[in-house]
Parts: C-alpha cells; structure tokens; sequence
C-alpha cells in the first residue's frame, strides 16, 4: 500500500460478496483512504502498522445501501394542506436533519425523486462539500408532470392560480422542462406517468402523460445522458413507460402479464415501495393525507404487494426503492423484511439495495460491492442478513467515503 495513505482495517465475522451471495468469514476490509483495497480471510499480520483497526465481533460487512426513491426534504408527519406551510427553504433544513437519519440507517446513497425549489440539490451540494452528513445524493429537482396530474399541485381553486414548477404539457414543452431542469444541475430526471395516491383529483390507475410525451421526455434525458425514473401505479401508464424507454418505473402497483414482459424485454427496473402502505394507513390520518388518499391507498396497497411478488418471481431488475418522506426518514430498513416476506429471498432483497441499484444509476464501477478499487462505503450490521433479514433494521456501522460516519458502539 502508500505509506502516506490513512488506512482502515475492518475485521469482522463475515462479509457479503453481494454478486455471488458468498460469506467471506472471517473477513478483513482493509481501506486506504476512500478506497476499498482488499476483501478477504482475515490475517492478522498483513496489516500496517499505524491503521486504525476496527474490530466487530458478531457483525456482519456489506456494502453501504442505496434507496433510489425517497423525499429528504419531505417529512412524514407533514402531508396534505399542512405542507403549504413548508416554504422551500425551511424543508432544505428539515432534509438536514433527514439526511442524517438515513445515513444512519445504512443508505450511504440515495436517489431523491422530486423536490420543490431544487431544495434537494442544495442538501446535495452540502454534504458534499461537508458542511452536514448525509448519504450520495442523486437528485431530481421538481418532478414533470402535467396539469393537474400527481406532480402538480391540486390542493387551490382556479382563482389562487397555483401550478407546480415541474407541469408541462406537450412534446416541446416537456423536452425543455427537462433541459431547465437540468440546466439548474439535477442528476436524474423524475415524471408522473399515472395519478397517485397522496395527490388531490388524480385516478391512481389512469395514465396521465400521453404516450408522445414520454417519448420525448425519454429521448431529451437520455440524449443529455442522465436517467429518468416514472411514477406509474396503473397498468397503461407503466406499459407506455416501459416502451418509452424509462430506465425504472416506482411502484408499479397494477401490473400485468403483458407489463412483466416489456420490463423483461427493456430491462427496466422496478422500484417498489411496499413497506409505505403499512405506515400511510395506520398513521396517516393524522399527518394530514386526504381522506380520498387514504381510500386510494386501501385500492393500491395489497395489489401492489402481489405485484411485486409477481415481479420477483419473474425475474424482473429490482432495486430498493421505499418513497421516505412518505413514512419517517431512518425506518428505511424496515422495508426489507417485507421484501422478503412478499417473495425475495434475503441475498435478491440485498442485491436490489446494493448492486442493482449500482447499476441503475451506473454507479456500478465505483459503488454497489466490496470489492478493492470500489468507494468505501461500507456498514456493519449486528448478525448475518442471509439468516435474519431483520438486522437492516439495527446497522451499528456506517462508513462513507472511508470515513466513519457513524459508530453505535461508542
Ligand atoms: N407517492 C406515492 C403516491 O402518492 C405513494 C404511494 C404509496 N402507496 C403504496 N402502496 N406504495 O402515489
């Protein structure tokens, strides 16, 4: 190794080879700097001198976990009217302090799908020049949408005139939609395919952008070379996706045979989050959701679970996707067991938080495995998750960018 370089020695009782779903035990990481060297057998006397050694007795290693759809700047127990009262910059303040929570539940990445004020790109840049932590983020900006569709805003009569930064309608509209937003520095493009459940008026089967548009959308993110990411619940909506080319639908509620085999055929990523319906039912009357979205979640919550389990078995490309922001920000593990429990086994549920998710965002040659020359971002977790899927839900470790980030046991 560089004998300038700070070094990290992690031993613990395993790590997880995420692509071939071994158990390396007992395991020794040994990172320089920001960068994972090596992944093996522990050997004790292989290590240099001055590292700082870190020993994790009954832990397990893995790679540190991506969430490709939350809110940060988003918070649970503000929904519906209640958050008219969150001005752009007071939600940024908020995303601080959810930026550390979900960096402390393990998600050292994340892909924020929708912000108003671009407050999402600010918390961004912020951690990443240090002035707060938090997780990687790959930010949207505003969501596009047309009016009065799941990404406007719906809650004001005509005489208030209130529209949503991100509605357009139209094949050049949507086209220049895309370049403002990226023109203000956004990493991914997101747009509503279907109405949704927490927005006012919208039929969460109906498909909203028409067939033409999406394929403009597509065309302009893609010829930029960024990724897009649709909201479709409904059947139509996801199929006309799907074919537009999107690189993943989030959750994906009403699928069909027919649906399943374009996303096969596209290599298109679903993204469901099946852990939300639980929290949106029992705590979201008093958060503030609309009566009329609480009756949509009852219609979307239990189809959406069968789905994913159709999806699994058919081999469809899964990622961990769970809309924080929706539920409270740090519970984002809980959506593991679920996973599990609606058809993945343990390793495919860690792969989609991992590895898949690496190469969605074509992150895949830096991030997603431990593996020497990768970023060193890596948890711990008090167990072994291919036995226990639960220990997501306690991680004691977090490094980002070989820094210890977090560290439950002091
Ligand atoms: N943001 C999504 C929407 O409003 C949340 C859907 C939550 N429900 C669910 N079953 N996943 O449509």
């Amino acid at each position: 190794g560089n004998a300038f370089a700070d070094t990290l020695v992690l031993n613990a009782d395993a790590a997880l080879d995420v692509k071939s779903g071994k158990l390396i035990r007992p395991a020794t990481v040994v990172v320089e700097d920001n960068t994972i060297v090596s992944v093996s057998r522990t050997n004790r006397k292989a290590h240099p001198q001055d590292a700082t050694v870190i020993d994790l007795e009954g832990h397990t290693l893995l790679p540190g976990l991506f969430d490709m759809h939350v809110h940060l700047t988003g918070d649970a127990q503000v929904h519906g009217y209640k958050r008219l009262q969150r001005t752009a910059p007071r939600s940024a303040i908020t995303g601080v302090r959810n930026a550390k929570r979900t960096l402390a539940a393990g998600f050292t990445s994340v892909r924020n799908l929708g912000a108003p004020g671009y407050a999402d790109l600010a918390l961004r840049d912020a951690i990443y020049d240090g002035d707060v932590p938090g997780p990687r983020i790959f930010a949207s900006g505003p969501a596009l949408g047309i009016t009065g569709g799941h990404c406007d805003n719906n809650l004001f009569t005509h005489e208030h005139k209130v529209v949503a930064a991100g509605v357009a309608d139209g094949p050049w509209a949507v086209r220049q939609k895309v370049r403002e937003n990226i023109k203000y520095g956004v990493d991914v493009i997101k747009f509503c395919a279907t109405g949704g459940v927490l927005s006012k008026g919208t039929k969460v089967g109906a498909q909203q952008y028409s067939f033409e548009e999406m394929q403009a959308l597509v065309a302009e993110v893609h010829l930029r070379g960024l990724t897009v990411a649709a909201h479709a619940h409904g059947t139509d909506g996801i199929k006309s996706a799907i074919r537009a080319g999107v690189d993943s639908v989030e959750h994906v509620s009403f699928l069909d045979d027919e649906a399943i085999a374009l996303a096969k055929k596209h290599g298109t990523y679903f993204s469901m989050d099946i852990y939300n319906t639980e929290y949106i039912l029992s705590e979201g009357e008093k958060a503030g959701i609309l009566p009329e979205s609480l009756d949509k979640e009852r219609k979307v919550g239990g189809t959406q679970r069968a789905s994913f389990s159709k999806a699994v078995k058919a081999g469809v490309n899964m990622v961990f996707g769970s809309d924080g922001g929706v539920y409270p920000h740090g519970q984002n593990g809980k959506q593991f067991s679920r996973m599990v429990k609606f058809g993945m086994n343990e390793l495919q549920a860690l792969q989609a938080a991992t590895i898949n998710s690496a190469t969605l965002l074509k992150m895949q040659d830096k991030l997603g495995s431990l593996e020497p020359g990768k970023l060193a971002d890596i948890i711990a977790v008090p167990g072994n998750p291919l036995e226990d899927i639960q220990v997501m839900e306690t991680v004691t470790m977090v490094i980002k960018d070989g820094k210890v980030e977090v560290d439950t046991r002091q």
